[in-house]
């Protein structure tokens, strides 16, 4: 072993090799240097002012703290594999440094109540991050649900055609769902923006220090109360991990559609050259790789929601080594899910609707089929047999291949004489959309007033 461990005064013997490597989280915890010596600086600040050290000796150790974190971005000290963990790390090239006084930056601190505050300052800028990316996929939706207004698409339940739909309420539909995940990452921000420093291994310490203090210079909204806590919960890192799976979730549920929109048999969606690829043997394929990525990593983000989940179930409190385990879970949520909202956002950009292709979708269907059927209720017939009068209408075009469009006013009077020659008007696909009254309907009444709302929201908005 080349360091000997800073714990190491009660050992016979130093840990085996094996051990260590086994043992060791450097290679994924380096990611949290910056907020390892951010915090460390604060910590020893507040010693300082409670003058558990000495105003010189808080000022040599955060001096020799920004020294190590310029070393760490340039390469000059290697956050390697020999140590435990990024917090050794640091803590042991500061000994280095400064001698015996680097050895009183842990004075009141456990590496328990650090690995909690680090991971939470790491989430807060994790947050930030992805929040904005939402914000900026939201912009990109509104942009589009803009210029493709007034397009009627045929919309579906059970991927069967259902009914006329603008292609802006479909792409505001998203807008909303993101709006709550975006909320959700808020809500998660200010529950888990709380210092767990000071809780030490977990019973508390018996300096003096100043809690709130830290808190404060942290810009936390507060300390986490009870010491106990502080250090055994990961509940922050699961309620982040699940809303980052909510998010995939819909992301996915999106790409689902450019993939069958892309299709030759839906033809909806054209993604460009840049953001599509081919095959290796059949050289007329054009794939929608970019979407399928995004529903493929979903997955991933998932599975770090169980990973947490289920390494956390059976502990006891207080801290457990276990929890060293939250790590790859966490920076794989980040960064797979930063990246997923960062390529949606792109993917769209260069994606664009065939007009064309969904008004021949809606030609030859029957989409309109409970238009038809809330026709002959406004002309007084009660909603279950003009139900069953327009399913007939239906049956009678299926076995005859038509549709609709292909019917006139005389075939329609067999079925009722309730119809009259406005129907025909009545049933095409602007008007069935038009036709709609309810608040949040298809409308372009409705989809014009979720524009002009989101327009100002998303305009608004800075993260
Ligand atoms: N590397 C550890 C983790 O990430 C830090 C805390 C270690 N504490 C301990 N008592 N061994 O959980």
């Amino acid at each position: 072993m080349a360091h000997q461990a800073l714990w190491s005064g009660r050992f016979r013997e130093p840990l085996a090799a094996i051990a260590l490597k086994f043992s060791s989280s450097i290679d994924l915890d380096r990611l949290l240097y910056q907020e390892d010596i951010t915090g460390s600086i604060a910590h020893v600040e507040m010693l300082a002012s409670a003058k558990v050290l000495t105003g010189a000796e808080a000022r040599r150790i955060r001096t020799a703290l920004k020294t190590i974190q310029k070393e760490i971005e340039s390469g000059k000290f290697d956050l390697s594999s020999d140590f435990e963990d990024v917090h050794m790390a640091i803590e042991h090239r500061l000994i280095q440094k400064l001698g015996p006084l680097g050895g009183k930056l842990h004075t009141g601190r456990s590496r328990n109540d650090q690995v909690a505050l680090d991971e939470r300052l790491y989430l807060r800028g994790a947050i930030r991050e992805i929040s904005r990316l939402l914000v900026n996929l939201q912009r990109v939706l509104l942009y589009k649900a803009e210029k493709y207004f007034g397009v009627v698409m045929p919309g579906y339940t059970h991927l069967q055609r259902a009914q006329p739909v603008m292609l802006s309420h479909h792409l505001l539909a998203y807008v909303s769902m993101l709006e709550r995940d975006f909320e959700r990452l808020q809500q998660c921000h200010k529950r888990l923006n709380k210092s767990p420093l000071g809780a030490a291994a977990f019973a508390g310490t018996t300096f003096p220090i100043d809690r709130n203090l830290v808190a404060k210079k942290l810009h936390f909204d507060g300390i986490v109360e009870n010491s106990i806590d502080a250090v055994s919960d990961r509940d922050y890192i699961i309620e982040f991990i699940s809303a980052c799976s909510i998010t995939m979730m819909h992301l996915s549920r999106f790409a689902e559609e450019i993939v069958i929109w892309s299709s030759a048999e839906f033809g909806f969606a054209h993604t460009s050259d840049a953001y599509s690829t081919g095959s290796s043997i059949m050289p007329q394929k054009k794939n929608p790789d970019m979407a399928e990525l995004v529903r493929g990593k979903t997955g991933r983000v998932y599975g770090a929601l169980m990973n947490v989940l289920t390494m956390m179930k059976g502990l006891p409190l207080a801290y457990n080594r276990d929890m060293q385990e939250d790590k790859l879970p966490l920076f794989d949520t980040v960064h797979t899910t930063r990246q997923s909202v960062y390529m949606f956002a792109h993917l769209l950009v260069h994606t664009s609707f065939d007009k064309q292709r969904m008004a021949e979708e809606l030609r030859t269907d029957f989409l309109a089929a409970t238009d038809m059927a809330d026709y002959l209720v406004r002309k007084g017939m009660p909603f279950r047999d003009a139900h069953e009068v327009t399913g007939k209408v239906v049956s009678y075009c299926v076995s005859h291949k038509m549709y609709f469009g292909n019917l006139d006013l005389d075939t329609l009077r067999h079925f009722s004489p309730t119809f009259g020659p406005d129907i025909f008007d009545f049933i095409l696909p602007m008007s069935s959309v038009e036709q709609k009254q309810s608040a949040g309907s298809t409308s372009p009444q409705e989809v014009k007033k979720q524009i002009v709302h989101w327009t100002k929201v998303l305009g608004k908005r800075r993260v």
